[in-house]
């Protein structure tokens, strides 16, 4: 990579940020298109991270993803926060204004959405309910999609209940929550399952969910990408349900801010999945 004095500089506020993808992903897409720019890791203590944002523009950065911890505190940092973003609670894109002040937007409802749009085509927001397991800022970003998107009816499945009851409350008289124990009856009629939850991540407890009452013509997305096909991914396609990994999620929520940051709308395709897997199974 050799930049020139005009090149655009972005990156990725994390702490620890060593374990993001994002260099890597955004890094395959500017060498496809020659962009003279780049994007670096950016690892900043929590106590640093105003400081940090601050000095953007000053440094006449293009902007920045922010991932954990920094994605609840940004909201309240930059001058503008999408609505979006204002509804799921969290910041991850900032992009630096030509006046210097600071745009804030979350770009994984967008990433969620496009993927299984992209993976699913014979999905729709009419075609039923929709399940979601877990409450955490994934649970918050789908919920929001699903709920934008029109899906008239989302239910909400947590081992925290009153999590649950906070993500069904970003989409009243929609997404209601249940019990944690409910999670196979719950599967009924549904049209679409959505794990956010870390279970059946490599390391991590596995989720236990009976699959039976869920109609084969349902698709199943679980957002855990390592490993790439889950225990549960595993079990639906044995059933015949359509599913959908997690690995596109992360590389459609990056468009926007590549966009914004470097002036070209990329691509997502096998070229760049292979990439990153090769990554991922390292
Ligand atoms: P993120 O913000 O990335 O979505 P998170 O906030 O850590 O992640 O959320 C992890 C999710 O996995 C939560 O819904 C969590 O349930 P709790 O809200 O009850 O903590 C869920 N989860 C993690 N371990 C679990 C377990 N052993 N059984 C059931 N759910 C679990």
């Amino acid at each position: 990579m050799i930049l020139t004095g005009k090149a655009r500089i972005a990156g990725v506020m994390g702490w620890p940020v060593s374990h993001s993808r994002s260099p890597r992903l955004h890094g395959f897409w500017l060498e496809r298109y020659g962009i003279d720019g780049a994007y670096v890791p950016f690892a900043i203590r929590p106590e640093d991270v105003e400081a940090a944002l601050r000095a953007l523009p000053k440094l006449g950065f293009a902007g920045t993803n922010v991932t954990v911890p920094h994605k609840e505190t940004l909201l309240r940092l930059v001058d503008d926060v999408d609505p979006v973003a204002r509804r799921i609670g969290a910041v991850n894109t900032v992009v630096v204004g030509a006046d210097g002040s600071l745009s804030g937007s979350n770009t994984d409802a967008f990433g969620f959405l496009e993927h299984l749009r992209a993976s699913a085509p014979g999905w729709s927001p009419a075609a039923g309910p929709a399940v979601i397991l877990g409450a955490g800022g994934a649970a918050r970003a789908v919920c929001a999609a699903l709920a934008d998107a029109g899906v008239g009816e989302i239910r909400i499945l947590n081992r925290t209940r009153e999590r649950a009851d906070a993500v069904a409350s970003l989409a009243p008289g929609v997404a209601s929550s249940f019990d944690w124990r409910e999670r196979g009856a719950a599967l009924g009629g549904a049209a679409l399952l959505v794990n956010t939850t870390t279970l059946g991540m490599a390391g991590q407890a596995p989720l236990e969910l009976d699959l039976a009452d869920l109609p084969t013509t349902a698709v199943v997305d679980d957002i855990v990408y390592v490993p790439l096909e889950t225990e549960l991914l595993r079990a639906a396609r044995a059933r015949g349900n359509v599913v959908v990994d997690g690995l596109g999620m992360l590389l459609h929520q990056a468009r926007p801010g590549f966009a914004a940051w470097f002036g070209v709308e990329p691509q997502v395709d096998d070229a760049l999945r292979d990439f990153l897997l090769a990554d991922l199974t390292r």
